[in-house]
């Protein structure tokens, strides 16, 4: 008996693909830049089959890679060679909503815009949204700790999570799905499973924490001489508002980017070093409340060129096109190195102006396109090589040299090399740059109590290395 044949009675013969033109889709990241040979992509459908194909793998001594909707960008969700990925895909139940506790328990691989569909209509909404939300899912944010667009608010997704199913490396379920808001029973296994990208567990079900549906909407994009004229607005207007949700921000060079891609026209005439877009929810309109903080703001603040607002929903959508279309828009023109950092509000504007020339010293050629999520100074920086994605001979892989130089000026300013992606592959190498010694020493230490054999996610969160938890061993026993 194979592994296939093993998996295949486990989760049936239509659900192993082994077929490259059914398995590619599960081999190449959304941003292209990652890639490799899956062994085959298998797809439970319960729980029970998932400690069914981790038993298989462990027997067989073959590494496990879990993958959600597979919108991640830092490399953790797809094969690197020969590994079985794990498909949650089918795990789409959604529980029935509590809404007196506000929480429901969905199957790992529920969209996020499933939940959106399946909640709203009951008054309720889930804390975490972004532009990927028809494809990514729940399992995929809590195994990422996903940020998105509304951390300002709500939190990232570890604040959403009430407790979590998993399946261990042996089989064994772990399952902390009670609806008790207050549970203090020894160490958090929930918590811990949040941002482990795969690497402790496979996630099948979430319960999730949810918020009243705010359905009165209104945005405005400020159009800004600068990053430091962006955050005093944002200042400003966070003492005014308590409805504020969103404050993202975009450059004059990734818009352009946007227009040219999409057709768009600008959304304001003449072009501005920054953009900052805001959005304020609430159960009543939040428009009147919306314009007369921007109209106090726009006395105190130097440095905005102009103001729109959106306050019916084509209005709205149309100018979160403009930020949301920044990654579409980037991948278009070629295959982006995309970095996700983290920056203190002091050290933004700086930063702004450092990083494309922190680029360009090791790759003249490149572009560097910066937007993200203001308020938490979550940049993301990406940056399409001018070697049009030739190796230099001088790395040890493409986008080694960017990366590490982006990396080193990050931590230098005393920033995250990680703020909302996750650390994968593409930053395993630069965990010692963010992390004590003592540190990831410890988080190896978990890795190895969790999955000894290194069968899950190996090479992703730790780097590769000897020894238990560096990768699975070539045989283990039953
Ligand atoms: C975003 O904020 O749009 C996402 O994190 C995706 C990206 O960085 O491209
Ligand atoms: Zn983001």
């Amino acid at each position: 008996m194979t592994l296939e044949d093993d998996l295949r009675t486990v989760v049936g013969d239509q659900h192993v693909l082994v077929d490259p033109g059914l398995t590619a889709s599960y081999e190449t990241d959304w941003t292209r830049r990652f890639s490799g040979r899956a062994r085959c992509v298998v797809r439970p459908g319960s729980t029970g089959e998932v400690a069914g194909v981790l038993r298989a793998c462990g027997v067989a001594g073959v590494a496990v890679v879990p993958q959600g909707g597979n919108t991640g960008l830092v490399g953790g969700g797809v094969p690197v060679d020969g590994e079985v990925v794990l498909s949650t895909l089918r795990l789409v139940e959604i529980g029935e909503v509590d809404v007196v506790a506000g929480q429901v328990t969905v199957g790992a691989g529920t969209t996020v815009s499933s939940l959106q569909k399946r909640v709203r209509p009951l008054g309720l909404d889930f804390g975490v949204d972004f532009a990927a939300r028809d494809s990514a899912t729940i399992g995929g944010l809590v195994a990422t700790n996903a940020g998105g667009e509304n951390v300002l608010r709500y939190g990232g997704t570890r604040q959403q999570v009430i407790g979590v199913e998993a399946v261990l490396a042996d089989g064994s379920v772990v399952s902390r799905l009670e609806a008790l808001p207050k549970d203090n029973t020894g160490y958090d296994l929930t918590g811990l499973m949040s941002g482990s990208e795969g690497t402790l567990a496979v996630l099948t079900a979430v319960r999730v924490r949810l918020w009243p549906a705010y359905t009165k909407r209104s945005v405005a994009l400020l159009a800004l001489d600068s990053t430091s004229a962006a955050l005093a607005v944002l200042a400003a207007l966070r003492s005014r508002l308590t409805t504020l949700e969103s404050a993202e921000f975009f450059l004059a060079d990734g818009l352009a980017l946007v227009c040219e891609h999409t057709g768009l026209p600008a959304p304001i005439p003449g072009e501005h070093p920054a953009y900052l877009l805001v959005e304020c929810a609430a159960t009543q309109d939040p428009n009147e409340e919306l314009l007369e903080a921007l109209g106090e703001v726009s006395e105190l603040v130097d440095g905005i060129a102009d103001i729109v607002v959106g306050e019916d929903g084509p209005s709205r959508e149309r100018l979160w096109r403009y930020r949301e279309a920044h990654t579409e828009s980037i991948s278009a023109a070629g295959v982006p190195v995309k970095l996700d950092v983290a920056i203190p509000h002091a050290h933004l504007e700086a930063a702004l102006a450092a990083l494309p020339e922190v680029v360009r010293g090791v790759d003249p050629g490149a572009r560097t396109i910066i937007f993200g999520h203001l308020n938490e100074g979550n940049l993301h920086v990406n940056v399409l090589p001018g070697g049009a994605g030739v190796v230099k001979t001088d790395e040890p892989h493409e986008g080694y040299a960017v990366t590490d130089a982006v990396l080193r000026y990050v931590v230098g300013v005393g920033g995250s090399i990680s703020a909302e992606h996750g650390i994968g592959r593409a930053k395993s190498e630069w965990l010692t740059l963010a992390r004590s010694a003592a540190e990831v020493a410890a988080m190896r230490a978990i890795k190895d109590a969790f999955d000894p054999h290194g069968l899950l996610n190996p090479g992703v969160v730790l780097p590769v290395a000897d020894g238990p938890g560096g990768g699975p061993s070539p045989s283990i026993d039953g």
